[in-house]
């Protein structure tokens, strides 16, 4: 077994290296696992051209199945967020925000258009960078084209009300965009969360500077080439690579930047709170982490329940914010669950991504690699019983052993916290009142899971459930129509669906006097 220190949590991120250069490309030809070769944009995207950094400095992105280097990226500092923020500024006032909304439509729809032309290129990237199974890249893929066409639609749909308030006024609302929206994402889902991000703002009249994840800016980056030929004006999209606590700032703390949208840790979520409401007050939204319940009752249909299971805790290796990485089983059920859990997971091909029968790729990071094996350390230590992995896979890229700890218990730390890795706690349970309670007991509250036969069962717990999503004999079970996000400290607003335009917009009322013609 690795015995990993605990104090490795606490590291920072892998061995990124950082360069000066007087002149890194523009961009550079990558070539693909699978022998295939595209051209990387590595500049920063700002007023739809790719520039250098003013600093020109760069870093290494990191291909986390085999942790060598597949280029390096211009890193933004404020310098380059101010220039960022200047351009976004600039197309808000122009007829961005205020053009028939149907001009947004067209651009969002070329825009998915374009997304499709080029998704096997932009699935392949999303795998080579952030180390997730190629096929399961493909389905991101597919969930960010559904989710920019169907955000072409909303865009001349976001309209205000008339109000009847007597005949001495005429009263109206409207929804107006914000302004320009800083947004920062996570590395798990680069490509889909860049969409959730910019397909909702751009629908709603409003510009943006978003920066990605210092692990994987890869993907983004491209979809910038398509943001430009979709015909979408210069500066209303923005892309700045870099890192938290320099890019991330100057985002946060930026004057000009009227809304701040972010997703990521709970941690990080809480301290650019701070900062956005020190600076000016700017409206945030934050889809943070999560601890989900994936309740299995005696009832359960075996094979759907354990294969909500598997979708729940080994999907996109574990690094799924919703993930159902608390297991609750039934007593009556509980041996035969476990066995059967223990099995599926055991035959899960892990591996190269490239692969296209496997289901789990590589963590993205050396430090997410640390962080889980870590907590196998500490799920030892605290008495869970291994059911199945809980060690590395090979010595080269950053592969765990789907893992599952059972007869855990509420005190330990891998029940409380987030690990974020293929990595599943099991504990049972007797009654739906005591597994409601159990459930419930966590700061978070993303998303929870009921497997059952009875419709009753399903109604009772699901109502009582502290969770903003509910999945029924299913899990992580995605639609650009359905909103996602957190109750309690797994996030404020909702992404998708009709309520992620209620981020973007902000409603003025006009009151209108008005006199008896004479
Ligand atoms: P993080 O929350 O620090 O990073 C997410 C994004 O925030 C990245 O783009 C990062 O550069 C940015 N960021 C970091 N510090 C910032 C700051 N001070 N100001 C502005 N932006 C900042 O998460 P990290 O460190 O990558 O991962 C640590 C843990 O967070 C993971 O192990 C996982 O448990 C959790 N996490 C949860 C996610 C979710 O979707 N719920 C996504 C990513 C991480
Ligand atoms: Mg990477």
């Amino acid at each position: 077994m690795l015995r990993t220190s605990l104090r490795s949590l606490a590291k920072p991120a892998s061995r990124v290296s950082l360069r000066y250069y007087s002149s890194y490309p523009l961009s550079t030809t990558v070539t693909l696992p699978n022998g295939k070769s595209y051209e990387q944009p590595t500049g920063l995207f700002i007023n739809n051209e790719f520039v250098p950094s003013k600093q020109h400095k760069t870093f290494e992105v990191i291909n986390p199945a085999t942790e060598e280097e597949i280029c390096h990226v211009y890193e933004a500092r404020k310098e380059d967020v101010d220039d960022a923020v200047d351009a976004a500024e600039k197309a808000f006032k122009g007829s961005w925000s205020t053009a028939d909304p149907a001009i947004r439509g067209k651009a969002l729809w070329n825009l998915a258009e374009l997304l499709e032309a080029h998704k096997d290129t932009l699935a392949a990237i999303e795998s080579l960078d952030n180390g997730k199974a190629l096929q399961l890249a493909h389905g991101d893929v597919a969930l960010v084209i559904n989710y920019i066409r169907s955000c072409a639609g909303w865009a001349d749909k976001l309209t205000g009300q008339y109000i009847d308030t007597g005949d001495t006024h005429h009263t109206y609302t409207k929804r107006e965009p914000i302004g320009v929206c800083g947004q920062i994402i996570p590395w798990n889902f680069p490509l889909l969360m860049w969409s959730w991000k910019v397909g909702p703002a751009l629908a709603a009249g409003n510009t943006v500077v978003l920066k990605t994840a210092e692990s994987t800016p890869l993907s983004a980056l491209y979809a910038s080439q398509l943001v430009k030929e979709a015909g979408i004006p210069a500066g209303v999209v923005n892309i700045v690579s870099g890192f938290g606590k320099i890019t991330g700032d100057a985002i946060a703390s930026h004057p000009k930047i009227k809304k701040l949208a972010f997703t990521g840790s709970t941690a990080t979520g809480r301290h650019i709170m701070k900062v956005a409401a020190d600076s000016n007050l700017k409206k945030v939204t934050l889809e943070l982490g999560g601890k989900s319940a994936n309740i299995v009752f005696d009832d359960a249909d075996v094979k759907t329940a354990i294969s909500a299971l598997v979708a729940g805790i080994f999907y996109n290796s574990g690094e799924v914010c919703s993930a159902g990485s608390r297991v609750f089983v039934q007593e009556g059920i509980y041996e035969e669950i476990l066995k059967e859990f223990k099995a599926a997971a055991e035959t899960l091909k892990v591996g190269d991504p490239f692969d296209l029968s496997t289901f789990q790729g590589a963590q993205t990071s050396q430090m997410q690699l640390n962080k889980i094996l870590g907590y196998v350390d500490i799920a030892h230590q605290e008495g869970g019983r291994l059911i199945t992995g809980g060690e590395r896979l090979g010595n080269k890229g950053f592969f765990v052993k789907p893992t599952i700890f059972a007869d855990v218990t509420p005190d330990m730390r891998a029940y409380k916290e987030e690990i974020f890795g293929p990595f599943a706690v099991i504990t049972p349970f007797k009654t739906a009142d005591e597994v409601i309670e159990l459930a419930n007991d966590s700061e978070y509250g993303l998303a929870a899971g009921v497997h059952t036969k009875s419709i009753d069962t399903a109604t009772y717990v699901s109502n009582k459930l502290e969770a903003g999503s509910v999945w029924i004999n299913t899990y992580n079970d995605f639609h650009q129509m359905v909103p996602f996000g957190g109750y309690k400290q797994s996030g404020i607003g909702r992404e998708m669906g009709a309520q992620a335009l209620d981020n973007y917009t902000q409603w003025k009322a006009v009151r209108i006097g008005l006199q008896k013609p004479t």
